[in-house]
């Protein structure tokens, strides 16, 4: 037994959307490193959770009429259960929006705090003043300074790929509202990252970190530390500051703690020490998994927070590259941006998981799923060459040999070849190298197959008087087969555990050069563990990943919803050019307005639709004054069938945008529009 006490994480993908096949490559990954150190016999915990806070949720639960606990619950509950099917086994899965959270952020706060490290000022930012709340960048949306592209965020410009800050940006609009965003004052918390430059620059180059990520945090050292801003005003989904009502964490602050609060909420569960993990002075060791682009966060704020607030510092943070797929960004026109769910509906998650371990490295390089070469891996190794093994020579020891194996090794050479290559695979696991540990693995069962293909059981089952020799070569096929599925298990669990059942024993330990052959060992009756991966499968997993028009435009529509109103409000059908066709729509001039008796909401309006005049009842009191209005030009659809009202008979409609209330906008045609004129 080894005496490594671990504990992994992944990074905590956000409450806001699916879990797609560039973020399995994490939790595939480490998943994998995790089973590897247990099946070792280390004591090794993963524990994860989703990332709850931030704008963004708050305005997604804000658009779907939910509020953003029911949308992180629900969405919480979908992650594990991607998971869960992927075969990613947590220990223990929880939220950032937790008990356990709150308490370590207003802790290490507090610590970080009373060691002097955070200072407050004032900052101008832009505003919302329909919304009335702040403007993240990305919520920021216009033309670009230095090509003029429209329709911009805040941060950059995804045509000519400059960057800029929000001011910069020509006719700047408010994503969220449309409304211009004006510039509002507000006191902002900082932690002043620089207090931490001497720690930081020997913590990075004192080998917690791979070469290409040491390099890159150099540069970033070289060129200065900033204050980081960990404030951000209400309206804000996260937790309140201790000392500062009105103002949230930001949600990068809380974050990296969730890894923290959810291990807590593990020793709750079940009794163990999270002092011994996470004091200064642990001896335990600490890894965070990660993609690439996080690594700022995750190599300079938290090792500084963690410091400062006198807890342990990570052992090692992993970063790994980013997924393409058929060698391009993941991307919805092209159906390669593939939800887990999507996947799942298809295809045996396995496949993926080996898939991704053979491409895996301990490297920050991007990977590419391609769909060719992931058929042809999956069904040349682990169909064709792993499970090819066991079905080969399985028939004969059920019907010949009463399933049960041979009670000598007729080849101890051979057995002890493979058994003896467990500590080289071993080093592949422990150092990431996973592509590497597949090829040797694979090599492996090369030879075993070369074993079976020289023997020709099938022939030797012909003659008369060789039962003892078929009995040996099927018994040692088997047995190569169950090293091959040992080696293999942290990488496709449930079919080294059906491999399991198939051979009668529990689950398999890493092997050693002790590991002894089964020798007459019953087994069970073998069915086909995995079969190929059949193309059709593939194409439906693209046709079903394809936006096609209609959630595209539904798509579009949602937004342009989101942009007058954040309510959620029932998105109509697609319609044909035919039904726009049959609208009557015309300019037409408010010649009277007057108040309804009796009704609050409703204005009576006259209007000129060029061959006769109308009378419309108008919810628009909120918003207009009956004087306001006279004289205008507006937008009316004049074949609308008219409709009894409790307030008289109204003759048509008005067109109007907005959430209701004060923000009502009725629509107003440009210069030189006369009434009567047809919409066209
Ligand atoms: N919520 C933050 C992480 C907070 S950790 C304290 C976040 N979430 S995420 O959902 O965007 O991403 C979760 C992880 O998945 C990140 O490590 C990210 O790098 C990784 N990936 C997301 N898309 C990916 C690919 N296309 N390819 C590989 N990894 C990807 O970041
Ligand atoms: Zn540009």
């Amino acid at each position: 037994m080894s005496d490594r006490r671990i504990l992994v994480t992944s990074a905590l993908p956000y409450a806001n959307g699916p879990i797609h096949l560039g973020h399995l490559v994490e939790y595939i990954q480490t998943d994998i490193w995790v089973r590897f150190q247990k099946q070792r016999g280390n004591t090794c915990y993963f524990v994860c959770a989703d990332d709850t806070h931030g704008t963004p949720i708050m305005l997604k639960a804000d658009r779907e009429g939910i509020t953003p606990e029911q949308l992180i619950n629900q969405i919480g509950k979908e992650h594990l259960a991607d998971f869960t099917e992927f075969g990613v086994d947590f220990d223990n899965y929880h939220s950032t929006h937790s008990e356990e959270n709150k308490f370590f952020s207003s802790l290490i706060y507090t610590r970080l705090r009373d060691a002097g490290h955070i200072c407050s000022r004032t900052i101008t930012q832009a505003f919302d003043p329909v919304k009335n709340m702040f403007l993240p960048d990305r919520f920021i949306k216009g033309d670009c300074p230095k090509c003029g592209a429209t329709d911009q965020y805040g941060d950059g410009c995804e045509v000519c790929g400059s960057t800029y800050s929000p001011t910069e940006l020509k006719n700047a609009v408010s994503a969220i509202s449309g409304e211009k965003p004006i510039e509002k004052d507000s006191v902002h918390y900082f932690f002043n990252l620089a207090d931490f430059t001497r720690m930081l620059t020997e913590w990075t180059s004192a080998g917690h970190l791979q070469v290409e990520v040491r390099n890159k945090l150099a540069e970033w050292l070289d060129s200065g530390l900033q204050q980081w801003d960990i404030s951000r005003d209400a309206p804000y989904f996260g937790f309140e500051i201790p000392d500062a009502p009105g103002k949230y964490f930001y949600v990068w602050l809380d974050a990296p703690i969730g890894y923290m609060a959810s291990f807590k909420n593990l020793c709750d569960k079940q009794g163990l020490d999270f002092d011994e993990f996470w004091a200064k002075d642990s001896s335990t060791e600490l890894y965070h998994f990660i993609g690439k682009d996080i690594i700022y966060f995750h190599a300079l704020f938290w090792p500084a927070m963690l410091s400062g607030a006198r807890f342990r510092t990570p052992s090692a943070i992993f970063a790994h590259g980013f997924l393409t797929v058929n060698g391009e960004k993941m991307s919805k026109s092209r159906g390669t941006f593939i939800t887990a769910r999507t996947y799942l509906e298809q295809l045996n998650p396995e496949y993926l998981r080996y898939y991704f371990a053979a491409k895996l490295n301990a490297g920050v390089d991007d990977i590419d799923l391609n769909f060719d070469d992931f058929s042809q891996r999956v069904n040349s190794d682990l169909v064709g060459k792993v499970v090819n093994i066991a079905s080969r020579c399985s028939g004969f020891i059920s019907k010949r040999f009463a399933s049960t194996l041979s009670a000598a090794c007729s080849e101890p050479a051979l057995f002890q070849e493979f058994t003896g290559t467990n500590g080289q695979i071993a080093e592949f696991y422990e150092t990431r190298e996973f592509g590497k540990a597949m090829r040797e693995i694979m090599a492996l069962a090369d030879k075993a197959n070369q074993y079976i293909d020289e023997k020709k059981p099938w022939l030797i089952a012909k003659q008369e008087g060789k039962d003892t020799e078929l009995h040996d070569v099927c018994s040692m096929g088997i047995n190569l087969f169950r090293l091959l599925a040992a080696f293999l298990r942290p990488v496709i669990p449930a079919l080294a555990k059906e491999a399991e059942s198939f051979l009668n024993i529990g689950p398999q330990n890493w092997p050693t050069a002790d590991t002894q052959p089964l020798l007459s060992q019953a087994i069970n009756a073998f069915k086909p563990l995995m079969t190929r991966v059949e193309a059709d499968k593939i194409a439906a997993i693209v046709e079903a990943s394809k936006e096609n028009l209609e959630k595209l435009t539904t798509q579009i529509k949602r937004d342009a919803k989101y942009c007058v109103s954040t309510k959620f409000e029932p998105i109509a059908d697609i319609i044909e050019f035919d039904d726009f066709a049959k609208l009557d729509l015309r300019i037409a001039k408010i010649i009277k307005a007057e108040h309804v008796e009796g009704s609050d909401k409703l204005l009576q309006l006259t209007v000129d639709i060029g061959d006769e005049t109308r009378n419309i009842l108008a919810g628009i009191k909120s918003a207009y004054a009956p004087e306001d209005l006279e004289g205008r030009l507006t937008l009316v659809i004049a074949n609308l069938a008219p409709r009894k009202m409790r307030f008289g008979t109204s003759e048509g409609m008005v067109l109007a945008a907005g959430p209701g209330g004060k923000d009502i906008w009725i629509l107003s045609p440009d210069k030189g529009a006369i009434a009567g004129m047809r919409v066209k």
